[in-house]
């Protein structure tokens, strides 16, 4: 039976390789792809989400427009720098020609875990703030949800947008801090994991060879991203940090993780930073007490690695 998923997205590169994985795998049913500001502005966000599924054939999987901007605080200065102005790395690809679902991210998420109750998974891999409004608009969503699986955070590795926290989280910290207060089976796939797995474009130009359109666009889409991420490096590779989130879905068994308390830091200085405190370890609260999320520290990155050549070519 394929799991139900709902994506929710700031595409953005990462996040493109990532849904066109989920819609090339018979083991998802795409429920939706709810969009959120992040890595670009969330009518961006909206519109390359459209475009995604014109490209993957998926017309009939549902776009809501997200949140536009954090829960409190400032507007976020957006990504452009690693995804480009269009989010998809300055490829200049026409318009989105479909039309949104009438109805907010979070009030999708909503009526689709109602729906289908114990059934969906949620795939948050950009800001947590359309998760944090569907709680809001839903306090019973934790118990009818069969899991969260979110690409964000760190437990022990540097930062990306600051010494110690993770652009998804830093993005929106208090969002964050809702969703990691809520009593449901959550993963958090930080930069621990996401950080260390490389692709070059030896790796690109097999997912074109699996599948010269899909394959094909992330490999075009990703130039800018890996010119941005070989800055000063010797090696010309980039990291899709988002996609990790469906390996574990479809392989926990290939992942090593720690089951932690994880608070989220709101202060200037070390805003985003997810603090986690493995289980048993506390001495004092808020440490000794959950909920606990599933903190992912290792996975088998050949298996993984395959797992996405293998799927863009079926
Ligand atoms: O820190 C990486 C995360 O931020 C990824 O989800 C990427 O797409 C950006 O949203
Ligand atoms: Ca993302």
């Amino acid at each position: 039976m394929s799991e139900k998923i709902i994506i929710d997205t700031d595409p953005g590169i990462d996040d493109a390789m990532a849904i066109f994985f989920a819609f090339q795998s018979p083991k998802f049913d795409v429920l939706g792809l709810t969009t959120v500001f992040g890595n670009v502005p969330v009518d961006m966000s909206a519109n390359n989400a459209l475009i995604l599924c014109e490209l993957a054939g998926k017309t009939d999987v549902p776009v809501t427009l997200g949140m536009s901007r954090p829960w409190f605080g400032r507007p976020s200065t957006y990504a452009h720098f690693v995804h480009g102005n269009d989010g998809f790395g300055d490829i200049n690809h026409p318009p989105a020609k479909g039309k949104l679902d009438p109805r907010s991210s979070a009030q999708f998420i909503v009526d689709m875990v109602n729906q289908y109750p114990g059934e969906v998974s949620l795939v948050p891999i950009g800001p947590l703030t359309n998760i944090a409004a569907a709680l809001r608009l839903d306090p019973t969503l934790p118990s009818k949800v069969k899991q969260v699986v979110l690409m964000g955070g760190t437990a022990r590795a540097p930062g990306n947008v600051n010494p110690v926290a993770e652009a998804n989280i830093w993005n929106d910290p208090y969002a964050a801090q809702i969703v990691f207060a809520a009593e449901w089976p959550l993963t958090m796939i930080g930069l621990d994991i996401t950080d260390t797995l490389r692709f070059n474009q030896d790796f690109l130009d097999a997912l074109e060879q699996g599948n010269s359109v899909l394959g094909g666009f992330v490999n075009k889409i990703s130039q800018f991203y890996m010119d941005f991420y070989s800055q000063g490096q010797a090696q010309r590779e980039c990291r899709f940090h988002d996609v990790i989130t469906l390996a574990y879905i479809l392989h926990p068994e290939w992942f090593e993780v720690e089951q932690c308390k994880v608070m989220v830091s709101t202060d200037e200085l070390t805003r985003g930073q997810t603090v986690c405190c493995p289980k048993g370890k506390g001495i004092s609260e808020p440490w000794t007490s959950g909920p606990y999320a599933n903190v992912a520290l290792k996975v088998d990155e050949d298996k993984v690695n395959q797992l996405y050549k293998t799927v863009y070519a079926l």
